[in-house]
């Protein structure tokens, strides 16, 4: 049998763990040896409202497990103080998970700015908080784990859901910097987009598959990434219903003319054939590969 990923010594904060995913991803993790910050203000869906409930309930099934836990119940808007606990509490800190999520879905035309601004500081200005206020710990101790919530309504969009999908796609941004700069202190950055079964998703789906998309079956990728044995950073995955992949960037060959070519719109139109062509995609994997086709001359294929 392979040996068992522990976590001891090791110190988590996990963002919006008070139920959900992020309740999954704390219990795993104390049952590994982790202590855990279990961060959740118990807000409603909508982010509303305070209640020390739910994160004191996780802290509670930790400890009767015989882990580690403590609760803490500061907005990720304050996420210095999250660290800061775990900090005064264990004394350091190795991992986080950005997981805190609320919802205010409104299609587009009718979405206000407070909609839009109270997704924005839970999802993209929270994880940029805690995330920040650990970075310096992790840099000093040569030593990081942090964990990127997306989600599919970033990736593809979602009827409704534009703040959010802004936000989610956001984060997957910030990773892939932090990815780049947090290499040489062995600060590992990766984000999942996950699929679960939650008060989030809850009544959108069937019964059977609301129970077959449970949480526990999010947390051990989560969990690996957030290991000392997590081979990568920067990278992307879905997960969930006990399903993981990778995913990544591609783009087509592309479309290209001689320098010395006026470009009309014509010519893109009439391209475009080319331009769309995905029968042989090209997959950089840095923005220097990215733009090495237009420095280096196109390999793609010209247009007539
Ligand atoms: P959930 O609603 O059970 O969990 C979100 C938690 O975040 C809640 O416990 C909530 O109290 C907490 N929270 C809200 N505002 C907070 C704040 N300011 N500071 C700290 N915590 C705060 O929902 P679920 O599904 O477990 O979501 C977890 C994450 O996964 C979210 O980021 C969500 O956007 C993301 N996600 C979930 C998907 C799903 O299928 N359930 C799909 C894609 C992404």
């Amino acid at each position: 049998m392979a040996e068992e990923l522990r976590f001891d010594g090791r110190v988590a904060v996990v963002t919006g763990a008070g139920g959900g995913l992020g309740r999954a991803y704390a219990r795993l993790l104390a049952a590994r040896g982790a202590q855990v910050v279990v961060n959740d203000p118990g807000a409603s869906l909508a982010g509303e409202g305070e209640n020390r409930r739910p994160a004191d309930r996780v802290v509670e099934e930790i400890t009767s497990a015989g882990g580690e836990g403590v609760a803490s119940y500061d907005s990720v808007e304050v996420g210095e103080r999250i660290v800061q606990q775990a900090l005064d509490q264990f004394g350091r800190i190795d991992i986080v998970i950005n997981n805190a999520g609320i919802l205010r879905d409104r299609t587009f035309h009718k979405m206000t700015l407070e909609e839009w601004e109270a997704v924005y500081r839970v999802h993209l200005f929270g994880a940029f908080r805690v995330t920040h206020a650990a970075w310096p710990h992790f840099r000093s101790q040569q030593y990081g784990r942090v964990v990127m919530t997306s989600s599919s309504s970033g990736i593809f969009g979602n009827f409704g859901q534009a703040n959010y999908a802004a936000m989610k796609l956001g984060q997957m941004g910030l990773a892939n910097t932090l990815a780049l700069e947090g290499e040489r202190y062995n600060i590992r950055v990766n984000t999942i987009a996950p699929y679960a079964g939650s008060r989030m998703t809850e009544g959108l789906m069937p019964p059977d598959l609301f129970a077959a998309l449970a949480p526990e079956r999010v947390a051990p990728l989560v969990v690996f990434l957030c290991h000392e044995r997590c081979p990568v950073s920067g990278k992307k995955y879905e997960v969930g219903g006990n399903w993981m992949a990778e995913l990544r960037w591609e783009r087509t060959r592309g479309l290209q003319f001689a320098l010395d070519q006026e470009v009309t719109p014509e010519a893109v139109a009439g391209g475009w054939e080319i331009l769309s062509d995905w029968s042989d995609p090209d997959v950089p994997t840095s923005s220097a590969d990215a733009f090495q086709v237009i420095l280096g001359g196109s390999d793609g294929r010209s247009s007539k």
